[in-house]
């Protein structure tokens, strides 16, 4: 983990308005300090319609948060009624889209194509893609969880530059995991992790695999990030309902300060 920098990003999901995502930012702002993000690199993706908002907010008051979207499309411009273009994201500073989210993929039909789609032009628009898998309850239980997730992966990256692959971010969130309050063990969690970088191995080759960064998520929270986090293949952590207040965000961003009783 040494030689790659953690990254915790916060998705917001469908949640704050654009007043209560200033208040949230502002409230990071003011937990999560210049030194803080010497050693973690921190990102929160808000719903579309805060971007310019938070934008200006984290610029206006130099706030060292990374701006992230949950979603794009993989077009350019056209007929797409309701989507957003990545160019569109970038113009407002944003740094990382999470693509094939599990949430995109099963409540709004995001197929593995799809999936590749938005991961090539994210890259293409200067963006870094943060590229979602993780296997079902019943993928799981039937023994077919690494199967899943390398088919995921293998289907996310094709076709796309062993550089790119290098400095991508890929989240393993088992969906039984999300919002559940049930975490994967660190040492699941740990497994499906360096599942995830074999896999960028095979696709990419070896340098890839070791610089690429590796989230886990799915119930992360401030007492268990420190055990999550000293994986060795675990390299942050993409943070659903606890990113949504800003106290128990930082102390998941300061995984590092935590003591053993928290
Ligand atoms: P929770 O942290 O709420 O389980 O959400 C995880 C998630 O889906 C982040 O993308």
């Amino acid at each position: 983990m040494a030689k790659r920098k953690p990254i915790i990003s916060g998705n917001w999901k469908m949640h704050n308005n654009h007043f209560e995502a200033i208040q949230l930012v502002q409230k990071l702002g003011y937990e999560i300090t210049v030194d803080d993000v010497e050693h973690v690199e921190v990102t929160v993706h808000p719903p579309f319609t805060d971007l310019r908002s938070i934008q200006t907010v984290i610029d206006a008051d130099r706030i060292p948060i990374g701006l992230g979207a949950q979603h794009c499309h993989f077009e350019e411009k056209g007929a797409f009624t309701g989507e957003v273009a990545p160019s569109m994201l970038a113009k407002l500073d944003v740094e990382y889209v999470i693509v094939g989210h599990s949430e995109r993929r099963e409540v709004f039909g995001e197929t593995d194509d799809d999936v590749n789609k938005k991961v090539k032009a994210v890259i293409k628009a200067g963006m870094t893609p943060i590229l979602c898998c993780g296997e079902t309850l019943d993928e799981r239980e039937a023994g077919q969880a690494e199967a899943k997730v390398e088919a995921q992966v293998k289907a996310g990256l094709a076709g796309v530059k062993k550089d790119d692959v290098a400095a991508m971010v890929v989240a393993y969130e088992p969906i039984w995991a999300i919002g559940t309050g049930k975490t994967a063990t660190a040492d699941d969690a740990q497994a499906m992790c360096a599942v995830v970088r074999a896999t960028v191995s095979e696709v990419a080759g070896a340098e890839a695999a070791d610089a690429v960064r590796i989230q886990y998520g799915g119930s992360v929270k401030p007492g268990n990030a420190p055990e999550l986090m000293s994986q060795p293949d675990i390299d942050g952590a993409l943070v659903g309902g606890a990113s949504l207040e800003a106290e128990s965000f930082a102390r998941i961003v300061n995984f590092r300060l935590a003591d053993a009783a928290s």
